[in-house]
């Protein structure tokens, strides 16, 4: 990724700098708080990122930089029948509770929902995002396995649980963050009312 930035992120609406983009993994996908931008956290991972992206081309994504997504299935999805898909495929390492594994203090599966998870402002809570990591890389080992079907089944069972609120969040306004930052940011659930319950409330 490294010889791709600095580059236009429609995220925040701004051209960001590879820290700035390392920043957002931070605060969404680690649902943490970001070291500054000059620190020596991020200091160290742009060194790497760069010693990494040695000899690449300069703006020319690499194979092997994100994965596709497969096509959303014709019927749509179905969240139960995703359930049935993380029961025998998933919950052995992510728990039946989505809250992964842990040994010791060291979390060796991570949590797919609830407080210590991704939050709702992270790429991975599109259901469509989700289906495509899913497919190329999971089950761990076993990627490219499961059908354009189950993956978008089982990436919606995993996105209508709660998780910790987006970090956007406006004026504590569910609906308000929804119309601002996840409507048409592909398909999800941010907001959303599934069996009853509103979507998008947060888990601390
Ligand atoms: C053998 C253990 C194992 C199984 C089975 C497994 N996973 Fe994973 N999963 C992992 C590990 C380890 C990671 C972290 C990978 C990494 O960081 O590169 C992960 C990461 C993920 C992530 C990304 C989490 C994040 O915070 O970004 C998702 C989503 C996910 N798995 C979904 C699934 C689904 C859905 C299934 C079932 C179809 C599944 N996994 C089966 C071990 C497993």
């Amino acid at each position: 990724a490294y010889t791709m930035y600095p580059a236009y992120r429609k995220k925040n609406d701004k051209v960001n700098s590879f820290a700035e983009r390392m920043q957002g993994c931070f605060q969404f996908s680690m649902n943490g708080k970001a070291p500054a931008a000059d620190s020596e956290v991020l200091n160290a991972l742009t060194a790497y990122a760069y010693w990494l992206s040695t000899g690449a081309p300069v703006g020319q994504a690499l194979p092997g930089r994100g994965f596709d997504e497969p096509m959303p299935p014709k019927g749509g999805y179905d969240i139960a029948r995703g359930a049935k898909v993380y029961t025998a495929q998933c919950a052995i390492c992510h728990g039946a509770k989505g809250e992964g594994k842990k040994v010791g203090a060291t979390q060796v599966f991570p949590p797919l929902w609830g407080k210590d998870s991704y939050n709702w402002g992270a790429g991975m809570h599109r259901i469509n995002t989700a289906a495509g990591f899913i497919q190329h890389n999971m089950p761990l080992g076993k990627g490219e396995t499961l059908s354009d079907q189950e993956a978008w089944d089982v990436a919606a069972f995993v996105n209508s649980h709660e998780r910790p609120q987006d970090p956007r969040l406006l004026n504590h306004d569910i609906e308000a963050t929804r119309k601002k930052f996840h409507e048409g940011d592909g398909v999800n659930l941010y907001g959303v009312v599934v069996d009853g319950v509103l979507l998008g409330q947060g888990v601390q």
